[in-house]
């Protein structure tokens, strides 16, 4: 791993995205339950979900490393063919599902999943994302019918928002909004609400650049001169 990150050639193999990846499995041991198998919080009973990219196997080293998935509990998932044959010949014992996620929601392999690592690098309140992202909600639903809890985390572009001349503080809003309208009713005890995720008044503090943790959302910059990434880390219930 580099000590100093570029975007352009390690946006996804730097100590930033490293501390995301940790992040994940901190709030998941701090905040869910039903999801482990025991009340110490080190095995895991569902599956984790992981959008794969070239280096989705460093999330996979993590948690193997840390002995916490169930037995063949992840499943990786890519648009590209090539790349998710690569991984199932290099391990046969997990489970891969190559295509688009929201056209493989029913697909076998994600039958048990109870963590969703949605690390898609889009931007933030995307012009697709209201379209695709309720997709997701027969799998929360799934999950939680199963397991009494999901996990979800969505990892996107902050700042490439600029491109297009939207406000980084307005758009983050936008894409709280829209999480909380695809999960509506989804949830037996509450309804998320968009303060919830990200509090009243969080706008301004990410327009002035800020960094680290706003509600439910862990900015980071994703390499030392790249964009600020939006991490949202919810614990359904
Ligand atoms: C940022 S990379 C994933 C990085 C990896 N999770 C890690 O920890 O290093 C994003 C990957 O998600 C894949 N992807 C994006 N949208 C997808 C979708 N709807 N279905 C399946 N894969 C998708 C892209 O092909 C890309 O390779």
């Amino acid at each position: 791993m580099t000590p100093l990150s570029d975007r352009q050639s390690d946006a996804f193999d730097n100590p930033a995205k490293m501390g995301c990846r940790e992040g994940n499995l901190r709030v998941l041991r701090e905040a869910a339950f039903l999801l482990w198998e025991d009340g110490d919080r080190t095995r895991l009973r569902c599956d984790w979900c992981e959008l794969m990219g070239a280096t989705g196997l460093l999330t996979l080293d993590l948690l193997e490393h840390q002995g916490v998935l169930a037995p063949g509990g992840f499943v990786g998932i890519d648009l590209d063919l090539s790349r998710i044959e690569g991984f199932r010949q290099r391990r046969p014992d997990l489970k891969w599902v190559a295509g688009n996620l929201y056209e493989r929601l029913e697909a076998p392999e994600l039958a048990n999943v109870g963590i969703l690592n949605l690390d898609e690098y889009g931007e933030v309140a995307n012009r697709s994302a209201p379209v695709d992202f309720p997709l997701i909600r027969g799998l929360v639903q799934r999950g939680l019918d199963t397991f009494g809890e999901f996990a979800l985390f969505w990892n996107q572009d902050l700042d490439a928002v600029v491109r297009r001349r939207q406000d980084r503080g307005q758009s983050l809003r936008r894409h709280a909004d829209m999480v909380c309208e695809a999960l509506k009713s989804c949830l037996p005890r509450r309804e998320l609400t968009s303060g919830m995720l990200l509090p009243e008044g969080s706008e301004d503090q990410i327009d002035a650049g800020f960094v680290g943790v706003l509600g439910a959302f862990e900015v980071y910059r994703g390499s030392v001169r790249g964009h600020r990434m939006a991490n949202l880390r919810v614990i359904l219930r």
